[in-house]
């Protein structure tokens, strides 16, 4: 991949989640794919057996969401990723006992997948639900999705593809939707802004979490558009909105 500095790449891992010392359970499911092991550039015949559509969910957790997508669009392969050790340990879990096929684990962070390993035009559909809000307002610049990173994750979309965001955190989705609509190759497939129910959309552990509690979950649904011809990119800072780590933290 050309368009980002590739030392950025360096940098957000040692900031986001080169491990330390923490206890780190092995996964041994064979949906669970060590980043050592991962071609950069993907190889996805070599990683799934076929050439099917790819999807991707960032923060997958601890599986709820892609467990009921895989099963639904069995005709799609899933990439599902985390930084987090034990939800990929637990995702991994739940798709083992479900026997789906269709759906590789890594542990990995979110922009070192974009930059590093996915081609443009290479997914069908991005997932990203319940992102760590941030709600401070101190807080707000270390949130994944900014515009550097929806630039980047237009790209790495199939000129159709679409990308889907929920949050509970209002001011996170506003924020997301604003610029959403400001870079030319989104399409909103909403009647508003942002909706509070997609019909047929799998619920994820946090979204379940706040409906219990009678939150409102905003959902972002918008699709690139194949008509729109997208520069290079240049400069872009993805160092921002990183995870920050602590020392003795879950992220392991
Ligand atoms: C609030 S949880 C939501 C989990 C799940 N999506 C859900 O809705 O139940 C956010 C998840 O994103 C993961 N995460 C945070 N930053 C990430 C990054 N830069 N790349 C990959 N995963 C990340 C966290 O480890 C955590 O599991």
């Amino acid at each position: 991949m050309t368009d980002t500095k590739p030392c950025l790449a360096a940098e957000y891992l040692n900031a986001a989640v080169r491990p330390r010392t923490q206890r780190v359970i092995p996964i041994v499911s064979p949906l669970f794919v060590p980043t050592e092991q991962l071609a950069r550039p993907l190889d996805r015949l070599a990683l799934f057996g076929r050439l099917a559509p790819l999807a991707l969910e960032i923060g997958c957790g601890t599986g709820h969401f892609v467990l009921q997508r895989a099963r639904q669009q069995p005709e799609l392969d899933f990439l599902a990723i985390d930084i987090y050790n034990k939800g990929c340990l637990k995702t991994c879990s739940k798709l083992d006992a479900a026997g789906l096929t269709n759906v590789r684990v890594l542990r990995m962070e979110a922009r070192e997948l974009l930059v590093e390993a996915l081609p443009d035009d290479s997914l069908q559909a991005i997932y990203i639900n319940c992102p760590d809000p941030w709600p401070k307002k101190r807080h707000r610049e270390r949130r994944l999705v900014n515009r550097d990173f929806l630039e980047l994750a237009l790209r790495r979309l199939h000129p159709a593809g679409e990308l889907f965001f929920s949050s509970d955190q209002r001011d996170y989705v506003e924020q997301v939707a604003e610029v959403l609509a400001d870079v030319p190759g989104f399409r909103n497939q909403l009647a508003a802004p942002f909706v509070e129910s997609l019909p047929g959309y799998p619920l994820s552990k946090y979204m379940r979490r706040f409906l219990d509690q009678g939150l409102p979950v905003h959902f972002l649904h918008h699709r690139r558009d194949p008509a729109i011809s997208l520069p290079a990119l240049s400069g872009l800072d993805l160092r921002r909105g990183y995870r920050a780590r602590r020392p003795g933290g879950r992220h392991e």
